[in-house]
């Protein structure tokens, strides 16, 4: 489990399969991620955890207080460079919890795995989505004009209180992380 300080992100198992399915065939998730609906199937292959290689998928089923409000996921093709991509449904979205579930993640991904580049890639159009990853200690690196989903903003971790290596910082910003155990 990895906690950050309103919500906690636990790794997708295969139990989590029909949630998935449910929420990758609602048009209010997909609109978001891909535009297509995805199969049981596909999301089993896709999403229930990938490494093979080079390529990593690291999946996680996002919870406030025990409940699961949407999934994440930190990927990477290259050894410690990679991005992080998240989805909320639509009740949890507004309230400060995608900000907090995609900084635990990326706080992991680079205090514990090493990972020194990391990126998010949201539309330019998505307001909401770049202001919760400014919030989330991602900043302006590039647009990308010609990006496949559409015209997007690149975007960089870069955490404002810096951390020792191994060390989640201190106070309100604490992450613990612990993705096998509980
Ligand atoms: C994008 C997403 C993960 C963000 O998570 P969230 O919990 O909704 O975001 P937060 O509540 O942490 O932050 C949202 C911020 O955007 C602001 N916001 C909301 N709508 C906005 C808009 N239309 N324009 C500008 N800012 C907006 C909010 O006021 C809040 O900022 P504030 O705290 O300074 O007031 C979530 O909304 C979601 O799942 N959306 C659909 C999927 C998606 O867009 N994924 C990202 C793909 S890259």
């Amino acid at each position: 489990m990895i906690r950050g300080a309103l919500t906690a992100l636990r790794l997708v198992s295969q139990t989590d399969l029909p949630l998935l399915e449910r929420w990758f065939t609602d048009p209010q998730i997909f609109e978001y991620w891909g535009g297509l609906p995805k199969s049981r199937e596909q999301v089993a292959a896709e999403y229930l955890g990938i490494e093979n290689g080079d390529e990593i998928v690291l999946s996680f089923v996002v919870e406030r207080d025990g409940e699961p409000i949407g999934y994440i996921q930190g990927w990477s093709d290259e050894p410690l460079i990679g991005g992080i991509d998240l989805v909320l449904v639509p009740h949890a979205r507004d309230r400060g919890y995608g900000s907090d579930a995609v900084r635990a993640l990326a706080l992991y991904l680079r205090d514990r795995l090493r990972w020194n580049e990391i990126t998010v890639d949201p539309l330019a159009s998505n307001a909401r989505a770049i202001r919760a990853f400014e919030k989330a200690g991602f900043r302006w690196e590039r647009d990308a004009p010609d990006h496949p989903d559409g015209p997007s903003l690149i975007m960089a971790f870069e955490p404002r209180a810096a951390t020792k290596p191994g060390h989640a910082p201190a106070g309100p910003e604490s992450t613990s992380v612990d993705p096998a155990g509980d």
